[in-house]
Protein backbone atom coordinates (compact mmCIF):
# COMPACT_ATOMS: atom_id res chain seq x y z
CA UNK A 1 0.00 0.00 0.00
CA UNK A 2 1.29 3.32 -0.59
CA UNK A 3 0.70 5.07 2.23
CA UNK A 4 2.62 2.17 4.36
CA UNK A 5 5.54 3.26 2.25
CA UNK A 6 5.11 6.77 2.56
CA UNK A 7 4.86 5.59 6.19
CA UNK A 8 7.90 3.96 6.24
CA UNK A 9 9.98 6.05 4.45
CA UNK A 10 9.18 8.86 6.69
CA UNK A 11 10.46 6.81 9.86
CA UNK A 12 13.27 6.26 8.01
CA UNK A 13 14.34 9.57 6.75
CA UNK A 14 13.03 10.56 10.90
CA UNK A 15 15.42 7.68 12.09
CA UNK A 16 18.66 9.12 9.98
CA UNK A 17 18.25 12.38 11.46
CA UNK A 18 17.96 11.26 14.82
CA UNK A 19 21.12 9.31 14.24
CA UNK A 20 23.25 12.18 12.37
CA UNK A 21 21.54 14.76 14.88
CA UNK A 22 23.16 12.77 17.95
CA UNK A 23 26.50 12.41 16.18
CA UNK A 24 26.84 16.55 15.89
CA UNK A 25 26.17 16.66 19.26
CA UNK A 26 29.64 15.85 20.26
CA UNK A 27 30.93 18.81 19.27
CA UNK A 28 29.89 22.24 20.99
CA UNK A 29 30.71 23.78 17.24
CA UNK A 30 27.76 21.17 15.58
CA UNK A 31 25.52 20.71 18.65
CA UNK A 32 22.83 23.39 17.87
CA UNK A 33 22.41 22.20 14.64
CA UNK A 34 22.36 18.80 15.66
CA UNK A 35 18.92 19.42 18.39
CA UNK A 36 17.63 20.87 15.22
CA UNK A 37 18.14 18.44 12.98
CA UNK A 38 16.87 15.21 15.42
CA UNK A 39 13.80 17.88 15.93
CA UNK A 40 13.29 18.09 12.00
CA UNK A 41 13.72 13.92 12.01
CA UNK A 42 11.35 14.09 14.75
CA UNK A 43 8.75 16.02 12.89
CA UNK A 44 8.84 14.51 9.95
CA UNK A 45 7.95 10.96 11.59
CA UNK A 46 5.09 12.59 13.48
CA UNK A 47 3.91 14.72 10.67
CA UNK A 48 4.33 11.36 8.44
CA UNK A 49 2.23 9.61 10.99
CA UNK A 50 -0.71 12.16 10.67
CA UNK A 51 -0.76 11.74 7.18
CA UNK A 52 -0.28 8.45 5.80
CA UNK A 53 -0.83 6.29 9.29
CA UNK A 54 -3.07 3.11 8.12
CA UNK A 55 -4.82 0.73 10.87
CA UNK A 56 -5.18 -3.48 10.34
CA UNK A 57 -8.64 -1.95 8.81
CA UNK A 58 -6.96 0.61 6.65
CA UNK A 59 -8.61 3.53 8.46
CA UNK A 60 -6.81 6.77 9.27
CA UNK A 61 -5.32 7.77 12.64
CA UNK A 62 -8.61 9.49 14.72
CA UNK A 63 -8.98 11.08 17.73
CA UNK A 64 -7.39 13.72 16.01
CA UNK A 65 -8.86 16.56 17.99
CA UNK A 66 -7.50 14.93 21.31
CA UNK A 67 -3.58 14.35 19.96
CA UNK A 68 -3.51 18.15 18.72
CA UNK A 69 -4.97 19.53 22.05
CA UNK A 70 -1.80 16.97 23.69
CA UNK A 71 0.50 18.39 21.35
CA UNK A 72 -0.41 21.88 21.67
CA UNK A 73 -0.17 21.40 25.67
CA UNK A 74 3.32 19.75 25.90
CA UNK A 75 4.86 21.62 23.35
CA UNK A 76 3.66 24.84 24.99
CA UNK A 77 4.66 23.78 28.58
CA UNK A 78 8.14 22.23 27.17
CA UNK A 79 9.08 25.59 25.07
CA UNK A 80 8.24 27.75 28.00
CA UNK A 81 10.27 25.49 30.35
CA UNK A 82 13.38 25.41 28.29
CA UNK A 83 13.37 29.01 27.91
CA UNK A 84 13.11 30.09 31.53
CA UNK A 85 14.75 27.78 32.95
CA UNK A 86 18.29 28.85 34.46
CA UNK A 87 21.40 27.16 33.78
CA UNK A 88 21.99 26.56 37.06
CA UNK A 89 18.03 24.49 36.85
CA UNK A 90 19.13 22.10 34.00
CA UNK A 91 19.71 18.88 35.24
CA UNK A 92 16.39 19.47 37.13
CA UNK A 93 14.83 19.95 33.90
CA UNK A 94 15.88 17.15 32.61
CA UNK A 95 14.65 14.77 35.35
CA UNK A 96 11.31 16.03 34.45
CA UNK A 97 11.69 15.51 30.89
CA UNK A 98 13.12 12.21 30.98
CA UNK A 99 10.49 11.39 34.16
CA UNK A 100 7.83 12.51 31.25
CA UNK A 101 8.92 10.13 28.57
CA UNK A 102 9.20 7.09 31.33
CA UNK A 103 5.14 7.81 31.94
CA UNK A 104 4.45 8.16 28.45
CA UNK A 105 5.59 4.43 27.83
CA UNK A 106 4.26 3.31 30.79
CA UNK A 107 0.99 4.80 29.88
CA UNK A 108 1.19 3.30 26.17
CA UNK A 109 1.63 -0.08 27.64
CA UNK A 110 -1.54 0.44 29.96
CA UNK A 111 -3.95 1.34 27.12
CA UNK A 112 -2.72 -1.77 25.21
CA UNK A 113 -3.10 -4.43 27.68
CA UNK A 114 -6.58 -2.58 28.68
CA UNK A 115 -7.38 -3.16 24.75
CA UNK A 116 -6.48 -6.89 25.04
CA UNK A 117 -8.38 -7.18 28.20
CA UNK A 118 -11.20 -5.89 27.25
CA UNK A 119 -11.29 -7.67 23.37
CA UNK A 120 -10.85 -10.58 25.69
CA UNK A 121 -7.60 -11.86 23.61
CA UNK A 122 -5.32 -12.52 26.25
CA UNK A 123 -4.50 -16.11 25.22
CA UNK A 124 -4.61 -15.58 21.79
CA UNK A 125 -1.72 -12.45 22.47
CA UNK A 126 1.98 -14.17 22.09
CA UNK A 127 4.03 -14.40 25.03
CA UNK A 128 6.67 -12.52 23.81
CA UNK A 129 4.01 -9.61 23.18
CA UNK A 130 3.22 -9.81 26.75
CA UNK A 131 6.58 -9.69 27.96
CA UNK A 132 7.49 -7.01 25.78
CA UNK A 133 4.04 -4.82 27.39
CA UNK A 134 5.80 -5.53 30.94
CA UNK A 135 8.98 -4.48 30.98
CA UNK A 136 7.83 -1.26 28.96
CA UNK A 137 5.42 -0.74 31.89
CA UNK A 138 7.79 -1.79 34.36
CA UNK A 139 11.10 0.28 33.41
CA UNK A 140 8.90 3.38 32.26
CA UNK A 141 7.56 3.58 35.49
CA UNK A 142 10.53 3.03 37.01
CA UNK A 143 11.99 5.89 35.66
CA UNK A 144 9.28 8.19 35.90
CA UNK A 145 8.88 7.92 40.02
CA UNK A 146 13.02 7.78 39.76
CA UNK A 147 13.19 11.06 38.04
CA UNK A 148 10.77 12.74 40.14
CA UNK A 149 13.11 11.76 43.07
CA UNK A 150 15.86 12.93 41.49
CA UNK A 151 14.25 16.50 40.17
CA UNK A 152 12.83 16.95 44.00
CA UNK A 153 16.45 16.29 45.28
CA UNK A 154 18.50 18.43 42.67
CA UNK A 155 15.81 21.37 43.27
CA UNK A 156 15.91 21.06 47.29
CA UNK A 157 12.70 19.73 47.77
CA UNK A 158 13.95 16.63 49.00
CA UNK A 159 16.83 17.66 51.56
CA UNK A 160 17.55 14.35 53.71
CA UNK A 161 18.95 11.31 51.99
CA UNK A 162 16.49 8.67 53.50
CA UNK A 163 17.50 5.52 53.51
CA UNK A 164 16.97 2.89 56.22
CA UNK A 165 17.83 -0.13 57.39
CA UNK A 166 16.28 -3.20 55.38
CA UNK A 167 15.83 -1.01 52.60
CA UNK A 168 17.98 -3.23 49.74
CA UNK A 169 15.43 -6.39 51.33
CA UNK A 170 12.45 -4.20 50.95
CA UNK A 171 13.39 -3.46 46.86
CA UNK A 172 14.41 -6.86 46.45
CA UNK A 173 10.75 -8.12 47.66
CA UNK A 174 9.01 -5.96 45.25
CA UNK A 175 11.00 -7.19 42.68
CA UNK A 176 10.03 -10.67 43.43
CA UNK A 177 6.45 -9.70 43.58
CA UNK A 178 6.65 -7.98 40.41
CA UNK A 179 8.33 -11.06 38.45
CA UNK A 180 5.16 -13.33 40.23
CA UNK A 181 2.60 -10.83 39.22
CA UNK A 182 4.30 -10.71 35.55
CA UNK A 183 4.41 -14.40 35.08
CA UNK A 184 0.73 -14.29 36.04
CA UNK A 185 -0.02 -12.03 33.51
CA UNK A 186 1.86 -13.93 30.86
CA UNK A 187 0.34 -17.11 31.45
CA UNK A 188 -2.63 -15.26 30.22
CA UNK A 189 -4.28 -16.49 33.49
CA UNK A 190 -5.70 -13.19 34.44
CA UNK A 191 -8.74 -11.68 32.92
CA UNK A 192 -8.52 -8.38 34.36
CA UNK A 193 -6.12 -5.49 34.34
CA UNK A 194 -5.87 -5.54 38.39
CA UNK A 195 -2.59 -7.19 37.92
CA UNK A 196 -0.97 -4.95 35.45
CA UNK A 197 -1.92 -1.95 37.97
CA UNK A 198 -0.65 -3.92 40.65
CA UNK A 199 2.50 -4.16 38.71
CA UNK A 200 2.42 -0.14 37.42
CA UNK A 201 2.30 0.60 41.52
CA UNK A 202 4.54 -1.92 42.84
CA UNK A 203 7.26 -0.46 39.88
CA UNK A 204 6.22 3.59 40.81
CA UNK A 205 7.54 2.62 44.83
CA UNK A 206 10.41 0.98 43.58
CA UNK A 207 11.41 4.02 41.51
CA UNK A 208 11.42 6.18 44.84
CA UNK A 209 12.97 3.52 46.59
CA UNK A 210 15.60 2.84 43.85
CA UNK A 211 16.58 6.79 43.84
CA UNK A 212 15.88 8.01 47.25
CA UNK A 213 18.97 6.59 49.08
CA UNK A 214 21.35 7.90 46.52
CA UNK A 215 23.44 11.05 47.54
CA UNK A 216 22.68 14.81 45.63
CA UNK A 217 26.10 14.68 44.09
CA UNK A 218 25.88 11.49 42.03
CA UNK A 219 22.16 12.67 41.21
CA UNK A 220 23.33 13.78 37.59
CA UNK A 221 24.66 9.90 36.86
CA UNK A 222 21.19 8.56 37.99
CA UNK A 223 19.18 10.59 35.65
CA UNK A 224 21.71 9.51 32.53
CA UNK A 225 20.62 6.14 33.77
CA UNK A 226 17.00 6.95 34.30
CA UNK A 227 17.46 8.46 30.70
CA UNK A 228 18.47 5.37 29.28
CA UNK A 229 15.80 3.56 30.95
CA UNK A 230 13.27 5.91 29.87
CA UNK A 231 14.75 4.89 25.79
CA UNK A 232 14.33 1.58 26.84
CA UNK A 233 10.52 1.81 27.38
CA UNK A 234 10.30 3.57 24.31
CA UNK A 235 11.76 1.51 22.44
CA UNK A 236 9.86 -1.46 23.66
CA UNK A 237 6.68 1.00 22.83
CA UNK A 238 7.90 1.07 19.50
CA UNK A 239 8.10 -2.75 18.74
CA UNK A 240 4.17 -2.68 20.64
CA UNK A 241 3.51 -0.63 17.64
CA UNK A 242 5.82 -1.92 15.06
CA UNK A 243 6.46 1.85 14.83
CA UNK A 244 10.75 2.09 13.36
CA UNK A 245 11.21 5.67 14.29
CA UNK A 246 9.87 5.48 18.06
CA UNK A 247 12.25 2.12 17.64
CA UNK A 248 14.96 4.03 16.59
CA UNK A 249 14.81 7.19 19.05
CA UNK A 250 14.93 4.76 22.11
CA UNK A 251 17.49 2.77 21.39
CA UNK A 252 19.38 5.83 20.61
CA UNK A 253 18.92 7.35 23.79
CA UNK A 254 18.52 3.84 25.80
CA UNK A 255 22.43 3.36 24.39
CA UNK A 256 23.78 7.04 24.65
CA UNK A 257 22.69 7.18 28.21
CA UNK A 258 23.75 4.00 29.12
CA UNK A 259 27.04 5.21 27.54
CA UNK A 260 27.19 9.01 29.45
CA UNK A 261 26.43 6.77 32.88
CA UNK A 262 29.43 5.09 32.42
CA UNK A 263 31.37 7.77 31.33
CA UNK A 264 30.96 9.89 34.43
CA UNK A 265 31.05 6.45 36.60
CA UNK A 266 34.60 6.67 34.89
CA UNK A 267 35.30 10.28 35.50
CA UNK A 268 34.53 10.11 38.90
CA UNK A 269 36.56 6.68 39.26
CA UNK A 270 33.77 5.05 40.89
CA UNK A 271 31.68 2.04 39.37
CA UNK A 272 28.15 1.82 39.27
CA UNK A 273 27.45 0.28 41.74
CA UNK A 274 29.15 2.11 44.07
CA UNK A 275 27.04 4.91 42.94
CA UNK A 276 23.47 3.01 43.41
CA UNK A 277 24.77 1.26 46.60
CA UNK A 278 26.56 3.86 48.44
CA UNK A 279 25.14 7.44 49.23
CA UNK A 280 28.12 9.49 48.46
CA UNK A 281 27.61 13.17 48.68
CA UNK A 282 24.69 12.66 51.08
CA UNK A 283 26.68 12.86 54.50
CA UNK A 284 29.11 15.00 56.30
CA UNK A 285 32.46 13.62 56.65
CA UNK A 286 35.30 13.66 59.01
CA UNK A 287 37.40 16.05 56.92
CA UNK A 288 36.15 18.60 59.15
CA UNK A 289 39.38 19.22 61.06
CA UNK A 290 40.91 21.76 58.79
CA UNK A 291 38.02 23.93 59.59
CA UNK A 292 40.31 24.99 62.92
CA UNK A 293 43.23 25.22 60.76
CA UNK A 294 44.59 28.73 58.82
CA UNK A 295 44.13 30.28 55.52
CA UNK A 296 45.80 33.17 53.70
CA UNK A 297 43.40 35.74 52.02
CA UNK A 298 44.07 37.54 49.26
CA UNK A 299 42.42 41.04 48.09
CA UNK A 300 41.27 41.79 44.77
CA UNK A 301 44.08 44.25 43.98
CA UNK A 302 46.21 42.00 44.95
CA UNK A 303 45.27 39.01 42.34
CA UNK A 304 45.14 41.80 40.02
CA UNK A 305 48.98 42.46 40.27
CA UNK A 306 49.64 38.81 40.41
CA UNK A 307 48.38 38.14 37.70
CA UNK A 308 49.24 41.11 35.21
CA UNK A 309 53.10 40.04 36.15
CA UNK A 310 52.54 35.89 35.34
CA UNK A 311 53.77 34.29 32.03
CA UNK A 312 50.88 31.66 32.59
CA UNK A 313 47.74 31.67 33.94
CA UNK A 314 45.38 28.61 34.42
CA UNK A 315 41.47 28.97 35.37
CA UNK A 316 39.94 26.43 37.04
CA UNK A 317 36.06 27.05 36.17
CA UNK A 318 33.80 25.23 38.75
CA UNK A 319 29.76 25.12 39.80
CA UNK A 320 30.43 28.95 41.30
CA UNK A 321 31.26 29.93 37.82
CA UNK A 322 27.39 28.75 36.78
CA UNK A 323 25.87 29.97 39.66
CA UNK A 324 27.34 33.65 39.41
CA UNK A 325 26.63 33.76 35.54
CA UNK A 326 30.61 34.86 35.49
CA UNK A 327 31.25 33.46 31.89
CA UNK A 328 31.49 36.53 30.13
CA UNK A 329 33.25 38.04 32.94
CA UNK A 330 35.63 35.16 32.76
CA UNK A 331 36.16 35.66 29.24
CA UNK A 332 36.49 39.46 29.63
CA UNK A 333 39.75 38.35 31.99
CA UNK A 334 41.24 36.11 30.17
CA UNK A 335 41.06 38.93 26.65
CA UNK A 336 42.79 41.41 28.84
CA UNK A 337 45.53 39.06 30.60
CA UNK A 338 46.09 37.55 26.44
CA UNK A 339 46.71 41.26 25.33
CA UNK A 340 49.31 41.89 27.35
CA UNK A 341 50.80 38.94 25.92
CA UNK A 342 50.05 36.47 28.89
CA UNK A 343 49.27 32.98 27.95
CA UNK A 344 45.77 32.01 29.22
CA UNK A 345 43.93 28.73 29.55
CA UNK A 346 41.34 26.90 31.70
CA UNK A 347 41.72 23.14 33.06
CA UNK A 348 38.33 21.58 32.68
CA UNK A 349 37.15 18.78 34.92
CA UNK A 350 34.66 16.33 33.53
CA UNK A 351 32.24 16.02 36.32
CA UNK A 352 32.90 20.33 37.31
CA UNK A 353 29.29 21.22 37.51
CA UNK A 354 26.48 19.63 37.63
CA UNK A 355 26.04 17.83 34.30
CA UNK A 356 28.19 17.15 31.53
CA UNK A 357 29.83 19.14 29.19
CA UNK A 358 28.60 22.25 31.75
CA UNK A 359 31.63 24.19 31.81
CA UNK A 360 32.22 23.51 28.36
CA UNK A 361 28.31 24.86 27.74
CA UNK A 362 28.90 27.95 30.20
CA UNK A 363 32.40 29.31 28.66
CA UNK A 364 30.69 28.64 24.59
CA UNK A 365 28.52 30.93 26.05
CA UNK A 366 30.83 33.50 26.19
CA UNK A 367 32.61 32.62 22.92
CA UNK A 368 35.56 31.64 24.80
CA UNK A 369 37.66 29.46 21.57
CA UNK A 370 37.53 25.65 22.02
CA UNK A 371 41.47 24.85 21.52
CA UNK A 372 41.76 27.69 24.95
CA UNK A 373 39.96 24.75 27.06
CA UNK A 374 42.12 21.78 28.35
CA UNK A 375 41.05 18.00 29.37
CA UNK A 376 42.25 17.08 33.10
CA UNK A 377 45.33 15.18 31.82
CA UNK A 378 47.03 17.69 30.06
CA UNK A 379 46.09 20.46 32.18
CA UNK A 380 47.46 18.45 35.21
CA UNK A 381 50.94 18.61 32.83
CA UNK A 382 50.40 21.82 32.66
CA UNK A 383 50.07 23.14 36.14
CA UNK A 384 53.73 22.28 37.25
CA UNK A 385 54.74 25.12 34.91
CA UNK A 386 51.81 27.65 35.64
CA UNK A 387 52.47 30.95 37.29
CA UNK A 388 49.19 31.84 38.58
CA UNK A 389 46.11 28.93 38.88
CA UNK A 390 42.64 31.40 39.60
CA UNK A 391 40.00 28.72 40.69
CA UNK A 392 36.71 30.29 40.16
CA UNK A 393 33.54 29.19 42.03
CA UNK A 394 35.26 25.02 41.76
CA UNK A 395 35.64 22.60 45.34
CA UNK A 396 35.00 19.14 44.86
CA UNK A 397 37.12 19.04 41.53
CA UNK A 398 40.29 20.36 43.14
CA UNK A 399 39.66 18.61 46.56
CA UNK A 400 43.44 16.67 47.31
CA UNK A 401 41.69 14.55 50.06
CA UNK A 402 40.16 12.68 46.43
CA UNK A 403 43.89 11.32 46.24
CA UNK A 404 45.21 11.82 49.67
CA UNK A 405 42.18 10.59 52.34
CA UNK A 406 41.03 7.16 51.55
CA UNK A 407 38.02 8.05 54.25
CA UNK A 408 36.91 10.39 52.05
CA UNK A 409 33.50 10.02 49.80
CA UNK A 410 35.47 11.48 46.96
CA UNK A 411 38.88 9.00 47.20
CA UNK A 412 39.65 7.80 44.11
CA UNK A 413 37.99 10.51 41.70
CA UNK A 414 41.14 12.23 39.20
CA UNK A 415 41.08 15.37 40.09
CA UNK A 416 42.77 18.86 38.97
CA UNK A 417 46.08 19.30 40.91
CA UNK A 418 45.96 22.85 41.11
CA UNK A 419 48.26 22.55 44.25
CA UNK A 420 51.49 21.89 42.12
CA UNK A 421 51.09 25.64 40.51
CA UNK A 422 53.07 28.21 41.57
CA UNK A 423 50.26 30.30 43.21
CA UNK A 424 46.97 29.33 43.35
CA UNK A 425 43.91 31.74 44.06
CA UNK A 426 40.73 30.66 45.30
CA UNK A 427 37.66 32.60 44.64
CA UNK A 428 34.29 31.47 46.35
CA UNK A 429 31.74 33.44 49.04
CA UNK A 430 32.83 31.48 52.28
CA UNK A 431 34.82 28.49 53.75
CA UNK A 432 31.65 26.45 53.20
CA UNK A 433 32.03 23.15 51.67
CA UNK A 434 30.97 21.90 48.00
CA UNK A 435 28.32 19.61 46.32
CA UNK A 436 29.89 16.24 48.31
CA UNK A 437 29.84 18.11 51.68
CA UNK A 438 33.56 17.95 52.85
CA UNK A 439 36.25 20.14 53.77
CA UNK A 440 38.97 21.15 51.23
CA UNK A 441 42.69 21.14 52.35
CA UNK A 442 44.02 22.60 49.21
CA UNK A 443 42.29 26.14 51.08
CA UNK A 444 44.76 25.99 53.80
CA UNK A 445 47.62 24.77 51.25
CA UNK A 446 50.81 27.36 51.76
CA UNK A 447 51.09 28.06 47.67
CA UNK A 448 46.56 29.08 48.11
CA UNK A 449 45.44 32.23 49.01
CA UNK A 450 41.11 32.78 49.29
CA UNK A 451 39.64 35.36 47.13
CA UNK A 452 36.27 35.64 48.81
CA UNK A 453 33.25 37.06 47.12
CA UNK A 454 30.63 36.77 44.41
CA UNK A 455 32.70 35.36 41.15
CA UNK A 456 30.98 37.66 38.69
CA UNK A 457 31.73 40.96 40.99
CA UNK A 458 35.17 39.67 41.94
CA UNK A 459 35.98 39.34 37.97
CA UNK A 460 35.07 42.45 37.15
CA UNK A 461 37.20 44.19 40.27
CA UNK A 462 39.88 42.64 38.73
CA UNK A 463 39.30 43.65 35.17
CA UNK A 464 38.81 46.68 36.39
CA UNK A 465 42.22 47.30 38.51
CA UNK A 466 44.51 45.63 35.55
CA UNK A 467 43.24 47.87 33.03
CA UNK A 468 44.42 50.62 35.53
CA UNK A 469 47.96 49.14 35.83
P1 LIG B 1 31.30 22.18 43.93
O1 LIG B 1 32.19 21.19 44.59
O2 LIG B 1 29.86 21.99 44.03
O3 LIG B 1 31.71 23.61 44.52
C1 LIG B 1 31.17 24.79 44.00
C2 LIG B 1 31.67 25.94 44.82
O4 LIG B 1 31.23 27.13 44.20
C3 LIG B 1 31.11 25.93 46.23
O5 LIG B 1 32.09 25.54 47.15
C4 LIG B 1 30.62 27.37 46.46
O6 LIG B 1 31.26 27.91 47.61
C5 LIG B 1 31.12 28.11 45.21
N1 LIG B 1 30.16 29.12 44.75
C6 LIG B 1 28.81 29.02 44.70
N2 LIG B 1 28.29 30.15 44.24
C7 LIG B 1 29.31 30.98 43.96
C8 LIG B 1 29.39 32.30 43.46
N3 LIG B 1 28.31 33.02 43.14
N4 LIG B 1 30.61 32.85 43.30
C9 LIG B 1 31.74 32.15 43.63
N5 LIG B 1 31.71 30.90 44.13
C10 LIG B 1 30.51 30.32 44.30
O7 LIG B 1 31.63 22.33 42.38
P2 LIG B 1 32.67 21.60 41.44
O8 LIG B 1 34.06 21.76 41.97
O9 LIG B 1 32.35 22.09 40.07
O10 LIG B 1 32.32 20.06 41.59
C11 LIG B 1 31.13 19.48 41.03
C12 LIG B 1 30.53 18.48 42.01
O11 LIG B 1 29.32 17.95 41.44
C13 LIG B 1 31.43 17.30 42.26
O12 LIG B 1 31.21 16.80 43.55
C14 LIG B 1 30.96 16.30 41.24
O13 LIG B 1 31.28 14.95 41.54
C15 LIG B 1 29.47 16.54 41.34
N6 LIG B 1 28.86 15.95 40.16
C16 LIG B 1 28.93 16.57 38.98
C17 LIG B 1 28.45 15.91 37.85
C18 LIG B 1 28.60 16.52 36.52
S1 LIG B 1 28.22 15.59 35.31
N7 LIG B 1 29.04 17.73 36.37
C19 LIG B 1 27.90 14.66 37.95
C20 LIG B 1 27.82 14.07 39.20
C21 LIG B 1 28.31 14.73 40.28
P3 LIG B 1 30.58 29.13 48.41
O14 LIG B 1 29.19 28.68 48.74
O15 LIG B 1 31.46 29.31 49.59
O16 LIG B 1 30.60 30.30 47.49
Amino acid sequence: MLSTSLLLICYLVGSVAFILGLKMLSSPKTALNGNRLAAVGMLIAIGGTFLFYRNSNGEPLGNLIYIFIAIAIGATIGTLGAKKVKMTAMPQLVSLFNGAGGLCASLISIVEFNRIISSNTINQISTGFLLILIADLLIGSVSFSGSMIAFAKLNGNIKKVTSFTGQQFINFGILILIIFLAVLVVNGSVNTSLYFYAIFSLALVYGVLFVVPIGGADMPVVISLLNSFTGIATAFAGFLYSNQAMMTGGILVGSAGTILTLVMCRAMNRSLSKVLLGSFGAKKTATGESAERDYKEISVSDTAMIMNYAHKVMIVPGYGLAVAQAQHACHDLDKILTDKGIEVSYAIHPVAGRMPGHMNVLLAEANVPYDELEEMEPSNDEFPHTDVVLVLGANDVVNPAAENDPASPIYGMQILEVDKAKQVIVNKRTMHPGYAGISNALFYEDNTSMLFGDAKNVLEQIITEIKSM
